[in-house]
């Protein structure tokens, strides 16, 4: 009882640090690209979330019901939230929509290396725009982020590839289109689960022998000409793809991203481009998974309106930063620590913290009787930069005594210069 929920995480101060920084450089990417924040409750109506193409994170649902009887769900993802705040004011937003967030999301998943019960996700989505200019723009937003924090493009790649791939593969072997958002999710599991069992899903959405040995092959392309060859002349996924790859030049963030078929996802709303990034040593689970959603507004009831986005997690980016050494040592933010020589002088240490404090420092006043040593060793243990002492002498000349932590220089200072 007093441990925390399985797969849940504490955030220590030290830690906090460390993922205020990371959100920093969250916001900072998806800022210098023209994108603004938004937010949602974490809590939403159950139905939201309950699609019926065997997708993992619909059997992943913190789901309940309330006091008032409704079936609601944490949110295992921000993209439906997103999808209905779109839909409430679709026609009032000023198109196109470039929006994120850094969402706290739940699945009850199995934890492990990479995967809790709850992580914080970067959202970044453009609505509202038909064209691969704007899947280019959210890998230049990565590529920001990724140059931001000190990984470079021998660290991780993104690899790129298309629904449109599979929907052409499914179209020339006269599968449905219906069938095509449950298929994609089997196909995903394509290496993870054993074939015969893949085969057997597949069947069932009425897929054949001759069309999943096709889609094997297709998806085993690993450049854009063995694409073209594999799927014939004028395929809209190919020129697609080959338009997005030369932005991507544009952006000149060629060096981060390959084409790789096989990049399916496991969410059944893609229509488009479909993009996940791995580290180069191939250890870790997906950094960061996105692609093009056309669709989900029809699917929640609403009039379509192109969309395209990634979602970002938290865990495994820390976890490459931390095998490549690049987690900062951060300060606590204290600039100032004011500390009075004894109990007598608390009052003129109080009036010194709070005009420091007016004048836009940030001060740790020593709230109990410490001796000047243990200030010192705690603005040091801080990172703070300056040690205010008021001692009596000084003080009776109306100054305080500053140590520049920096350079270990004191000089006096008068109250009123503070
Ligand atoms: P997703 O692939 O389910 O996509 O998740 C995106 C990312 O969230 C993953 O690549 C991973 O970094 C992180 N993530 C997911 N589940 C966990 C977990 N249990 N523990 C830690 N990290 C996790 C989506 O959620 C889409 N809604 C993304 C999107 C936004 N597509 C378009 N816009």
């Amino acid at each position: 009882m007093t441990q925390g929920v399985r797969g849940t995480r504490d955030f220590y101060p030290e830690d906090m640090r460390v993922r205020n920084w990371l959100f920093e450089r969250f916001r900072e990417a998806a800022r210098s690209h023209g994108f603004e924040e938004y937010d949602a409750p974490m809590l939403e109506h159950e139905d939201l979330y309950t699609r019926k193409q065997g997708e993992e994170i619909t059997q992943q649902l913190y789901c309940f019901e309330d006091k008032g009887g409704r079936r609601v769900s944490l949110r295992p993802e921000m993209t439906p939230s997103l999808a209905r705040m779109v839909m409430a004011k679709a026609g009032a937003l000023p198109t196109p929509i470039k929006w994120f967030s850094i969402p706290q999301c739940w699945r009850y998943e199995r934890t492990q290396r990479g995967r809790g019960r709850e992580h914080y996700q970067w959202n970044v989505d453009v609505w509202g725009a038909n064209g691969v200019e704007a899947d280019a723009e959210l890998l230049s937003v990565l590529a920001a982020f990724f140059r931001s924090v000190g990984l470079g493009p021998e660290d991780l790649v993104i690899r790129i590839s298309s629904r449109k791939v599979l929907e052409e593969v499914l179209n020339s072997v006269g599968v449905s289109g219906k069938a095509f958002p449950a298929v994609c999710v089997i196909v995903d599991k394509m290496g993870k689960i054993p074939e015969e069992a893949m085969s057997a899903q597949l069947a069932e959405q009425g897929l054949g022998a001759d069309a999943i040995s096709k889609i094997r092959s297709t998806l085993g392309s690993q450049d854009l000409d063995a694409l073209e060859s594999a799927l014939g002349g004028g395929s809209t996924a190919v020129s697609e793809l080959i338009a997005l790859f030369s932005m991507i030049e544009a952006y000149g963030i060629s060096e981060w991203v390959a084409f790789d078929a096989s990049v399916v996802r496991g969410l059944a709303y893609y229509t488009g481009p479909v993009f996940e990034a791995h580290d180069r040593a191939g250890e870790m689970r997906a950094i960061v998974g996105g692609g093009r959603y056309d669709r989900l507004l029809s699917a929640l009831g609403g009039k379509d309106m192109p969309a395209t986005g990634f979602g970002f997690g938290d865990m495994v980016i820390m976890e490459l930063l931390a095998t490549k050494g690049l987690v900062p040592e951060l300060p606590t933010g204290n600039q100032d620590i004011v500390v009075s020589r004894d109990e007598g002088l608390r009052p003129a240490a109080m009036s010194v913290a709070q005009r420091l404090r007016a004048s836009g420092r940030a001060v740790d006043l020593v709230l109990e009787e410490k001796r000047l040593k243990w200030a010192f060793r705690h603005a040091e243990r801080t990172g703070a930069e300056r040690l205010v002492m008021v001692m009596p002498e000084e003080w009776g000349e109306g100054n305080v005594r500053i140590k520049d932590l920096g350079s270990g220089e004191e000089t006096d200072v008068s109250f009123d210069d503070l």
